[in-house]
């Protein structure tokens, strides 16, 4: 038997372990077998990994790709330009776009430009407001891969719907077996602390943060819990900031409510002290928390489990949105987020170079269990064979220093990473068994990613 590509002369890891000295072999953009060198058929083309680590592809479950709308900030095929060149296979984006993809035909929307933009592979979110409640199983049948509620205002003001319509919306989206997450932060504490700090004239950056205190992200923590035991709903933290709400989360494990959670590379790397340093290009919603919070999110958070899933929240804005050229100039002109999926695999294999956490609690955490959590598992997120061949091959001793936003792949790049410096690399991506990205390039084709079909996978 002859296949279309073998993968050789790498450590293949996943979450069970390490083989060194092995290969994959893919036919038909699926894995036909993974082992040692004898143990691999024939193949049409040889790729090379010259002793790199091959994981199953990475799967970042939060990216905010602008497309349909915005544009101007970012599209489908930028965002998973920069996918494939930070090591990125499968992307989810978030539904705070223009339309916002409250509706199927918006979903459709979404989808449509996706499938002729996109490097990697792809799926959307489905937002829920009080404007929509009664479309849920629309939404559910028109292919989303889960719901979304946004609690407080942020970024594309989505308002929040009451938590009366919450709970009826939590009890529909039981009701479809698929999960709700939230950008959980209380709407009424920050916008208290956000007029009261204006009135009393704070500018700054860190006031900025300041005006989201952790009680706010962990109160809405404690309360979608508090619904999701009375309705029977699978929930998910998106982007927990603070030790605080993720020791919220794993009181809400405890008392078994299918409660998940992810993290950011830059709430485990920074302080809010990034805010100090850099300005209003660190500036994010969730805020970056102090060194005792960032602690205890690593003690609880990855130490103990409460985390399950890294994700980046990558949010590209333009430079004068940032304030690039006045980063401590007002911090209330300036708007939140920024971009990460070309920082998100250098941070967790420093992370993992530091001995924080081993390649195989990192493959958990960003390729398997964001899988999982999703309903996309086993197709994406494994090795196993006849699944999609998705690898991310990595040189985890790599040295280097993000110089500038220009060596960046999206529409518009600032970071606060930049000027960071990282232990380990991607060095090629595979998509589907297709390579998209190799020494530096992305050489796969615009239009080549494809809608993940989650209707053949199984969730969790
Ligand atoms: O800082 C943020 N930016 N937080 C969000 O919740 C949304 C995001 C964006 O869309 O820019
Ligand atoms: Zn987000």
């Amino acid at each position: 038997m002859t296949v279309d590509l073998v993968v050789e002369n790498c450590t293949v890891v996943t979450p069970a372990g390490r083989t060194p000295d092995a290969g994959v072999a893919v036919e038909d953009g699926t894995i036909a077998a993974v082992g040692r060198p004898e143990q691999l058929p024939d193949a049409d083309r040889a790729f090379d990994a010259d002793g790199a680590v091959l994981v199953p592809g990475i799967v970042d479950c939060h990216i905010h790709n602008r497309e349909p709308g915005l544009e101007y900030k970012e599209d489908w095929e930028s965002a998973t330009r920069a996918a494939a060149a930070g090591g990125v296979t499968t992307v989810v984006g978030m539904p705070n776009t223009d339309p916002v993809i409250d509706r199927p035909d918006h979903l459709a929307l979404k989808f449509e430009r996706g499938e002729a933009g996109a490097h990697v592979d792809f799926q959307s979110y489905v937002v829920v407001t009080s404007e929509n409640l009664g479309l849920i199983p629309d939404l559910d049948e028109a292919g989303a891969l889960g719901f979304k509620i946004f609690l407080g205002s942020t970024v594309g003001d989505v308002p929040p719907p009451n938590d009366g319509e919450i709970l009826e919306a939590m009890a529909a989206i039981a009701e479809t077996g698929k999960r709700l997450g939230f950008h959980e932060e209380n709407g009424e504490i920050i916008d208290h602390y956000t007029e009261r700090f204006q009135a009393e004239g704070k500018t700054d950056p860190i006031d900025h943060a300041h005006s989201r205190p952790v009680i706010a992200e962990r109160e809405a923590v404690e309360r979608m819990i508090t619904f999701a035991a009375e309705t029977g709903t699978k929930i998910h933290m998106f982007h927990v900031s603070s030790g605080s709400a993720a020791e919220a989360v794993a009181r809400g494990k405890g008392r078994g409510v299918d409660v998940t959670a992810e993290t950011t590379p830059h709430y485990l790397w920074f302080t809010e002290d990034v805010l100090r340093e850099k300005g209003n290009p660190a500036r994010i919603q969730p805020p970056i928390r102090d060194a005792e919070e960032r602690q205890r999110l690593w003690d609880v958070g990855m130490d103990e489990g409460a985390i399950d899933c890294i994700a980046t929240d990558h949010a590209p804005h333009t430079p004068e949105e940032k304030m690039v050229d006045n980063p401590f100039g007002n911090t209330w002109d300036a708007i939140s987020g920024f971009v990460g999926l070309e920082t998100e695999v250098p941070v967790m294999l420093t992370f993992v170079d530091e001995g924080r956490l081993t390649l195989e609690e990192w493959v958990y955490r960003h390729a398997t269990r964001p899988a999982q959590v999703w309903g996309m598992y086993p197709k994406k997120g494994s090795l196993q064979v006849g699944t999609d061949a998705d690898f991310t091959i990595v040189d985890p001793d790599r040295e280097w220093t993000l110089a500038s936003s220009d060596e960046l792949h999206s529409k518009n790049s600032v970071s606060p990473f930049v000027g960071e410096s990282f232990v380990g690399k991607p060095v090629a991506t595979v998509v589907r068994g297709e390579v998209v990205f190799e020494d530096g390039d992305v050489v796969g084709e615009s239009g080549y990613g494809t809608r993940v079909d989650v209707d053949d996978s199984s969730a969790e």
